[in-house]
């Protein structure tokens, strides 16, 4: 399967957006995306956030968005919030090529870290973190307050 991976360009937000809410749906959340694409906007032209999409026949079918934090442990990290291919593309080497390329850019910023989430039943995900020997803290919860 023929596919291309580049950075997102502005106008291709509204596409990566809707593959957000694919990805909320496929984890069993569609209500939970509150966000907006002025928020996409603002954070794209604020260079808040990397967005890397993987486009066939030049439509965008998988992304990997992430952005720069710090960890007071160990320094310069790389967050990845999201990370989706549509399913009927799965199983073609398009995530391997985005996972390996937020590493990439991960490690060309000096960052020492890379972090990011998984729901305990997404066992593809899980497996795919394992198989690329990321480590999964199960003991670590997640605390959010809405503002
Ligand atoms: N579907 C999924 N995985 C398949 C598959 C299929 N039909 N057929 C084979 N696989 C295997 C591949 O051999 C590969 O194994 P490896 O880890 O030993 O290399 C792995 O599963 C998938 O690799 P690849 O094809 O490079 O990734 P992908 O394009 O399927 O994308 C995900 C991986 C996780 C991004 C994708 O499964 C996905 O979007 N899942 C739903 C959303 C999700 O869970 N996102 C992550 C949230 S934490």
């Amino acid at each position: 399967m023929e596919f291309v991976i580049s950075e997102a360009t502005r106008s291709e937000l509204p596409d990566v957006f809707k593959l957000v809410k694919a990805l909320a749906d496929y984890e069993n959340a569609p209500e939970a995306v509150t966000s907006t694409i002025l928020m996409y906007q603002a954070a794209f032209d604020a260079k808040q956030i990397f967005i890397d999409v993987a486009k066939i026949d030049n439509k965008i079918i998988g992304f990997a968005l992430y952005y720069l934090t710090f960890s007071t442990w160990k320094g310069k990290m790389m967050y990845l919030e999201d990370f989706f291919v549509e399913k009927e593309f799965r199983g073609n080497g398009i995530g391997s090529s985005l996972f390996d390329r937020f590493i990439l850019k991960s490690k060309s910023l000096d960052c020492v870290l890379t972090k990011w989430q998984v729901l305990d039943w997404n066992k593809t995900a899980i497996d795919f973190y394992e198989a690329r020997n990321a480590r999964i803290q199960k003991e670590w919860w997640n605390c959010l307050i809405d503002l």
